[in-house]
């Protein structure tokens, strides 16, 4: 006998609309029996990437009939996007995910999936499987655009769902997705990362790299800009390396200048490049573009050329130092900021010195600190010399401490200007002041009608409070 499943479409995307429609069905009946529109609540942990990816589980889980909330208290479908990239963040998800049994007891009708990066470890899949049976669905990274087929899926059939791929080459387009924002948005420019720096899990989590065509990309920022953005976040964990694996001959900067193009957008940012291959036809066409922002988030992750080779990162404390010089001489307004990770295997007080002298040469505009974490199954995990953690506290508080006052003095450089501001939300302490950001990624508050969220306005920059300004709109 042929079911309905055997009928769905095999080609993309039109498999997952059609399971999108056999979905809404059984919202519907849930709906009749709740006696109110289904709710549903995406809590995203970790990067942009993430966010984005939240973006899409949302578009799908409005499309089928859910009403999206913000507060996980009221919904009767929850779904956490986890990620693991430090292991605080997979702690996190567990201590949440604890808490949720309650809820589900009170109210058996109850959904919970997990979907992103943690859920690609097999340990933690055989943990949840353990500990946490309540769960109803787990995937993971490779197969994010099959949700709307899971979840019906979810509908039909008992106990807890498990669909995790090793890895992909697949890249489905136009799938439904609802933004956070209404005038900026992220763009998937690559999936995946073929890095291997020695601490990190990512390439184990998202797979070989994989980038888009360049005409898909371009296609949905126009949509988007018909749609009210002015500006884009690319999105890539090396984004120099975009193009690398498609038969068109492009590279990221020739990306860029196809973007340059689009009428209507405004503001371009990207992340994340590597330094080890950012390329000086890159910094020339940032140099004379009119839309790209002027913020390079740069990772340098340790500032010792010995401790950058143990960690495979493929440049020196030299090579970034040139990197950033260059950068800073040709555009001159630019922001520099960075990752640093304090605490990998056989770090010492001298490689941390480096560190400090690195922060201070480049100047960074502003930098994420991070404590190493160790990842199972990643080279790092297996060195010896594993810092202490009471050692790791003493040069983490140096490093913070040294980035902190850099980072102030490059702030408050702007002071007296007047610069073109994006208004991003009403300020959470002060509902007459909207929030927005400079080029450079700086934040500003100012007095403002709600009715100038979302543009691009002139505001002079009043004061520097040391990390954002307060600005006034010209009269
Ligand atoms: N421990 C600490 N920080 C890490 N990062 C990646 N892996 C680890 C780890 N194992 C940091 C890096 C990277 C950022 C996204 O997260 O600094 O640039
Ligand atoms: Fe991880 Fe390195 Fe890839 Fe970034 S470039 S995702 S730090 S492996």
């Amino acid at each position: 006998m042929l079911t309905i499943r055997d009928m769905a479409p095999v080609t993309e995307p039109e498999r997952q609309y059609y399971f999108m429609d056999l979905c809404a069905e059984h919202v519907k009946k849930l709906a009749d029996q709740l006696g109110h529109t289904p709710t549903c609540c995406v809590t995203t942990f970790g990067c942009q990437m993430n966010a984005r990816d939240s973006e899409k589980l949302a578009g799908i889980l409005e499309r089928v009939g859910y009403q999206l909330i913000e507060e996980e208290e009221n919904a009767d479908f929850v779904i956490y996007n986890t990620c693991t990239v430090r292991d605080n963040a997979n702690q996190r998800v567990y201590g949440r995910l604890g808490a949720l049994k309650n809820k589900k007891k009170k109210n058996p009708k109850m959904k919970i999936a997990l979907c992103g990066c943690m859920m690609q470890e097999d340990a933690v899949i055989e943990k949840i499987k353990k500990s946490y049976r309540y769960v109803d669905l787990i995937f993971g990274t490779h197969n994010i655009f099959k949700f709307a087929e899971l979840l019906t899926a979810s509908f039909e059939e008992e106990g807890m769902i498990i669909d995790i791929w090793k890895d992909t080459d697949k890249i489905v387009e136009d799938l439904p997705v609802e933004r956070k924002y209404s005038f900026k948005s992220g763009i998937n420019i690559m999936f995946g990362c073929n890095n291997f720096c020695s601490y990190c899990i990512v390439p184990y989590v998202r797979g070989r790299e994989r980038s888009r065509a360049s005409q898909d990309i371009v296609r949905e920022i126009k949509q988007l800009v018909e749609d009210g953005v002015v500006e884009v976040m690319l999105l890539g964990q090396n984004v120099n390396s975009y193009g690398k694996n498609l038969e068109e001959q492009i590279t990221f900067a020739g990306l860029l200048e196809k973007i340059e193009e689009i009428e209507g957008l405004e503001r371009i940012r990207f992340m994340t490049p590597h330094p080890k291959d950012l390329s000086d036809e890159l910094i020339q066409v940032m140099k004379k573009s009119k839309k790209i922002c002027r913020h390079l988030h740069l990772p340098v992750q340790s500032g010792s050329t010995e401790i950058l080779k143990k960690m495979n990162r493929h440049y020196t404390k030299e090579s970034y130092l040139e990197l950033a010089k260059k950068i800073r001489q040709e555009i001159p307004d630019i922001a520099i900021t960075t990752d640093i990770i304090v605490g990998f295997p056989g770090e010492s007080k001298a490689d941390v010195d480096d560190t400090i002298e690195v922060i201070r040469e480049v100047e960074f505009d502003s930098a994420f600190t991070f404590i190493y974490s160790k990842r199972t199954g990643t080279p790092a995990a297996a060195m010896e010399e594993q810092v202490s953690e009471e050692e790791v506290k003493e040069q983490f508080n140096r490093v913070l401490e040294c980035v902190q006052e850099v980072a102030a003095k490059r702030m408050s450089m702007l002071t007296g200007e007047v610069q073109e501001v994006l208004f991003e939300e009403i300020n959470d302490h002060d509902s007459t002041m909207l929030t927005g950001k400079l080029s450079n990624n700086a934040t500003v508050h100012v007095k403002a009608e709600p009715c100038l969220l979302g543009r691009i306005v002139p505001v002079k920059l009043v004061e520097c409070k040391g990390f954002y300004y307060i600005g006034e709109l010209l009269q």
